[in-house]
């Protein structure tokens, strides 16, 4: 491994160990040696835009995935995984004292395993050894490394020791096999990464600050996905949301410092850092929802639930001949719908009932409904969403227009919050789902309602 002789940046060696709250916010992004070793250049990326100082520190079996060059070329900085090289600036030591953050993504087993047992072999384990601000792993590996009893136990050792771990995506590993073990994507480890380091006492003035959300430390739940009815073991009805809004919103919710659940349909991404529940039908989602509430400080409804199911689920698939090698059925069949339970405003009638009971005025979550409207004949879009929340109860409407090819699926949206009494609070958009997101949730830090923390 080449190492240059002098750093591009210009910097004098002693600046190196300025305080961390002064100049610019000092990252080392330590490299494991995954096949996700490439995605940490996305996320090596994602802080220098944001104008932070970074030091990659990879381990050797990283270099094999991703050579040093590559690291050079993107922080502007030497880049070593050994303690042998510049020796005389102490880099075993130095490197880990002076970061305001240490991210290392992909964590591998082998790399959890080494830095819960305080091994000091390579440069990175030095600098997990010696730094003393916040540490954040994300791990990747196999699902099956990843369920390893020595593993759980290595995270459960460092989570101990106040290591943030990032729980893994799940979705597609190396070869053709899916399950829990996949690195989250560099926006979310980013994202996370700032969360983490805004609840942090040593914030440094660079760093935006949600400290003080009020959405920090509240248990908010987000559904987000469309309801997907099974009419036999093929086929099922469907509705054309992505879940992208709720995604964002799970996502910006963490980014808050809340402890996020996301209750889902959808099969993009893990948000890093949310308890994700995955279901299928609006009868799961309603269960879902409703034993998530009981715990929650906000809900929002932002799933396209479908209203109708097929009344009758056939066991196998429904056929169009009367039987193999037969002619064809003369008529198709005829599918009966029956209801679906209207989740939302059974969660308001929910929270109603627990109000009645204890006497409380305030118990039970803040709801949020969304209403994906397109203004007719009868009424624009807001005179529509006015309908609804009166209908449906709920402490906040998101209203968003919805029509061919406009928001479903698509990156962009504009969104209306409407207070109980039908006021718009807040308009933001055309933009994108994320700051569609953070305006919604702009909007339920005014509205809500701050209560002592609840007992566990
Ligand atoms: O009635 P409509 O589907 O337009 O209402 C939209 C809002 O109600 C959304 O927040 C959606 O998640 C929720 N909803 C529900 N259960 C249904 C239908 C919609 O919770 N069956």
């Amino acid at each position: 491994m080449t190492t240059p002789p002098a750093e591009p940046t210009g910097r004098e060696p002693h600046e190196e160990s300025r305080p961390a709250s002064r100049g610019r916010r000092r990252v080392v992004l330590g490299v494991g040696g995954g096949i996700a070793a490439y995605k940490a250049a996305l996320l090596l990326r994602l802080f220098t835009e944001d104008g932070d100082d970074v030091t990659v520190v990879p381990t050797a079996a990283a270099l094999n995935f991703v050579g040093a060059p590559t690291w050079e070329a993107l922080s502007g900085k030497p880049v070593s995984d050994r303690v042998w090289d510049r020796v005389e600036q102490v880099p075993h030591v130095r490197i880990g004292k002076s970061a305001d953050l240490v991210v290392v993504a992909p964590a591998t087993a082998d790399l959890l395993a080494r830095a819960a047992h305080g091994f000091a072999d390579d440069l990175l384990t030095n600098v997990l050894l010696t730094a003393r601000c916040p540490v954040v792993l994300a791990p990747a590996m196999h699902t099956e490394m990843w369920e390893h009893p020595a593993t759980v136990a290595n995270v459960a050792t460092l989570r101990d020791r106040g290591v943030h771990v990032v729980e893994p995506a799940s979705g597609r590993l190396t070869g053709a096999d899916t399950g829990p073990g996949r690195l989250p994507e560099p926006e979310d480890i980013h994202a996370a990464c700032l969360a983490i380091l805004d609840t942090s006492r040593d914030v440094t003035p660079q760093v935006r600050s949600h400290r003080d959300s009020v959405l920090a430390g509240l248990r908010i739940v987000v559904s987000a996905g469309g309801t997907r009815e099974p009419l036999d073991p093929v086929r099922y009805l469907g509705n054309r949301s992505s879940g992208k809004q709720g995604y964002a919103l799970a996502a910006e919710a963490i980014a808050r410092g809340a402890d996020v659940t996301l209750v889902t349909s959808a099969s993009l991404p893990d948000p890093a850092g949310a308890h994700v529940v995955r279901v299928e039908t609006a009868r799961e989602l309603e269960s879902a929802m409703s034993a998530a509430a009981q715990q929650a400080d906000v809900v929002v409804m932002a799933a396209a639930v479908a209203d109708f199911r097929p009344a009758e689920y056939a066991e196998s698939k429904i056929k169009k001949t009367h039987g193999p090698g037969e002619e064809e059925l003369d008529d198709a069949p005829v599918i009966r719908l029956v209801r679906n339970p209207d989740i939302l405003a059974g969660l308001v009638r929910a929270r109603r009932e627990l109000r009645d009971r204890t006497g409380e005025a305030t118990a039970g979550p803040m709801i949020v409904g969304f209403a994906a409207e397109t203004g007719d004949s009868s009424g624009d879009l807001l005179h529509h969403a006015r309908a609804k929340l009166a209908r449906k109860g709920c402490d906040l409407l998101v209203a968003n227009e919805v029509g061919a090819g406009v928001v479903f699926g698509q990156d962009d949206t504009t969104v209306h919050v409407l207070a109980p009494g039908g006021e718009v609070l807040l308009t933001a958009g055309p933009t994108t789902k994320a700051a569609a997101s953070a305006a919604v949730w702009d909007a339920v830090e005014e509205a809500v309602d701050v209560r002592p923390p609840r007992a566990e």
